[in-house]
């Protein structure tokens, strides 16, 4: 029996085939087969969102899924959003309000923030709390990240950024693998 499969899908818009091991996860599939480690690998258990991509449009911690399972599917990665228009404002959102120190986990962040965007066009605070809240971040607090995400819905919609509520950011025990973080679970892959 085959350890290993060939499967093809689209990435960033464009279509992709890859040999995966049956055990490989999609983290792993993005970062060590193809190149694209704009994806981070974080806990590796589900529990940070730093892997957070899109599949079918629905955002997914990569390291819970597994290559395989990617076979026939729609991904979007953070390389896949620097392009678009949705993309490029939540960028400016995030360096304006200081969103971004370390960097590790925004990625995450923009990918989660774009399925919020494309579901609720226009989110107030507690809508980009509710979002990010499987996401973790150890730098900024989370109230920064909340009101970029405001501030691009507001620029995207061709709005003045106002009334930014005041957000308590979600914390740290806020739970993690929120909606639409699914997947069996692998073994852990070690840290790297
Ligand atoms: Fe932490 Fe996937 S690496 S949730
Ligand atoms: Fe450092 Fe979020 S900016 S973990």
């Amino acid at each position: 029996m085959s350890l290993t499969h060939e499967i093809k899908f689209e990435l960033n818009g464009v279509q992709q085939h890859a040999t995966v091991e049956i055990a490989m996860s999609a983290l792993t599939m993005l970062r060590d087969v193809l190149g694209l480690t704009g994806t981070k690998y974080g806990c590796g258990e589900g529990e940070c969102g730093a892997c957070t991509i899109l599949v079918d449009g629905v955002s997914v911690n990569s390291c819970l899924m597994f290559a395989v399972d990617v076979d026939g599917r729609s991904l979007t990665t953070v390389e896949g959003l620097a392009a678009s228009r949705r993309g490029q404002v939540l960028r400016d959102a995030f360096v304006k309000y200081g969103a971004v120190q370390c960097g590790f986990c925004t990625p995450g962040m923009v990918v989660q923030a774009t399925q919020l965007l494309a579901r609720n066009p226009r989110p107030d605070a507690a809508a980009a709390k509710t979002a990010i809240e499987g996401n973790l971040c150890r730098c900024t607090g989370y109230q920064k990240i909340v009101e970029a995400i405001v501030e691009a819905g507001a620029v995207l919609e061709g709005a003045p950024a106002s009334g930014l509520e005041t957000a308590q950011g979600p914390g740290v025990s806020g739970a993690p693998g929120a909606a639409g973080h699914g997947g069996a679970k692998l073994a852990k892959e070690g840290s790297r």
